[in-house]
């Protein structure tokens, strides 16, 4: 079979990293990022959250960008042409499916977060969080939340914008927004954390993020960072694989995934020294959960110079970096509906917007009218995060490693990565051994059935992966043919 002809590319040669980065810098790193490290405790976390980027996201980016490309579709398309190409069973097309439905969910409730970050910007204009004090801030988020009608007016407003530039097309409109857009968001982080510095608390906010206590390296906070690699990189969600679709031959996979995985995490890195040391200048607790940025950065903003107009521009970036990332969830189930079924991309956004409307609507209630609403003992919102974040991802992860690791003949993966011999051989070895066991053993503590924290007794997932590596290096070319050129 002949390697698929691409049907959209990438405006220009630095289109697919824009986009790319455009979907991983987000909410992700502004908001879930410093409140998850609050929440698990500092330093630790932050330490897990880069291992798991180094050892698992960007192998599996690298992957996801290759199998989209070669199969130049959505990802249920991609999957499934790559696997008619390169050996596989046509059933591998569910990774794509589960990889889209946890794009769509996630986005219901990424809506919500969004519309903070809008509304917030607004509220920076109108004076409604000036001379708040830390508690006066906290009302603030809670009245907000309280209300429904502001809440789900601003999740719809950004529910609206999304499907308009969606049905469009987003190779203009994200390009476009994200040339200017990313190193505005970075010279305001730059300025913040600045401010950070001279806060009184800088200190305590670097230690807490940047020296840990081995007590806290447990499996619960583990599978808390494996789930945010995913959810922060954009992997297993359709987003990575059909933005990879768009890039032209020729362009290395390889650099790319890195410049988007090394951008990403400085900006969550940055996010964090920004928030911290504010937090512990101003008496805060690290663990407020979800509100931490909406309570404690209007904090900065009232006592730094100019800081009205910085804190309008700052929740306006941040709004912008939100919706190129709210796209990005989308664009799979838009590009799949006007690919198979011929729909148009805009008939494609409004029948998906429908849906999307109506679940974010009902996660948005989850703040107020529908608190006690529960699904699994949890509201619809956290619903929505957990079992995306902490499951759905992970397992797309896996299942895409076990995919390329064993199943696709050997060239199709060289082909795409184009790595020297060596580097072709790391990341086989991390797609084939390291990613699957240190996920499943995450997977597997977390349903209860390891029955020890396979932090706290490392050497289990050590030897799991060398066994693993034993008998996969022993049986692997004679069980599966994909293997036998390697
Ligand atoms: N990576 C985005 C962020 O950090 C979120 C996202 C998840 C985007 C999944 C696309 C797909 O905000």
């Amino acid at each position: 079979m002949t390697r698929e002809k691409p049907k959209n590319l990438w405006l220009s040669r630095w289109g697919f990293v824009l986009a790319a980065t455009g979907s991983a810098v987000g909410l992700g790193n502004i908001w879930k990022f410093p409140y998850i490290t609050g929440e698990y405790g500092g330093g630790a976390f932050v330490l897990m959250y880069l291992a798991c980027i180094l050892a698992i996201g960007i192998p599996v980016m690298m992957t996801e960008i290759a199998i989209g490309r070669r199969g130049r579709g959505s990802p249920i398309d991609a999957i499934s042409r790559v696997v008619r190409e390169g050996g596989g069973h046509p059933a591998w097309k569910a990774v794509g499916s589960m990889a889209m439905l946890a794009g769509f969910m996630i986005l219901c409730f990424y809506v919500v977060v969004a519309g903070w970050a809008f509304a917030y910007t607004w509220k920076m204009l109108d004076g409604s969080l000036a001379a708040s004090s830390v508690e006066g801030l906290a009302q603030v988020f809670e009245a907000h939340n309280a209300n429904p009608w502001a809440l789900g007016g601003w999740s719809v407003l950004v529910a609206l914008l999304t499907l308009w530039i969606v049905g469009k097309g987003v190779q203009a409109g994200v390009e476009r927004a994200f040339r200017w857009m990313m190193p505005g968001l970075a010279v305001m982080l730059l300025i913040l954390v600045g401010y950070a510095f001279t806060s009184g608390g800088f200190d305590r906010g670097f230690a807490f993020l940047f020296s840990f206590d081995t007590s806290k390296l447990t499996g619960e906070a583990l599978l808390a960072a494996l789930g945010h690699a995913f959810f922060t990189l954009s992997l297993a969600s359709g987003a990575i694989l059909t933005y990879g679709s768009y890039i032209p031959d020729g362009q290395s996979i390889v650099r790319t995934s890195f410049m988007v995985a090394i951008i990403d995490t400085c900006v969550a890195l940055l996010a964090g020294l920004a928030i911290f040391p504010i937090i512990f200048a101003n008496g805060m607790d690290p663990s407020a959960g979800p509100g931490l940025i909406f309570m404690s950065l209007p904090l900065a903003f009232q006592q730094m110079p100019f800081g009205t107009a910085f804190g309008v521009l700052f929740f306006a970036m941040v709004s912008i970096a939100a919706l190129t990332s709210a796209i990005s969830m989308i664009e799979a189930t838009v590009a799949y509906l006007n690919e198979k079924h011929g729909v148009s991309r805009t008939k494609a956004a409004i029948g998906s917007g429908a849906v999307l409307l109506t679940i974010s609507l009902l996660a948005m209630l989850s703040f107020n009218v529908g608190a006690d609403w529960k699904l699994f003992g949890t509201t619809l919102f956290d619903a929505l995060d957990y079992l995306t974040s902490r499951w759905m991802m992970p397992l797309g992860g896996i299942l895409m490693s076990v995919l390329a690791g064993y199943c696709l003949r050997a060239e199709i993966m060289r082909d795409e990565l184009d790595l020297p011999p060596l580097g072709h051989a790391l990341w086989l070895y991390m797609v084939s051994y390291v990613c699957p066991v240190l996920i499943l053993m995450v997977f597997l503590h977390a349903l209860g059935w390891l029955g020890f924290d396979p932090l706290q007794r490392w050497y289990w997932i050590a030897g799991g992966i060398g066994l693993l590596t034993v008998l996969g290096e022993a049986l692997r070319p004679r069980v599966m043919p994909a293997l036998a050129d390697r």
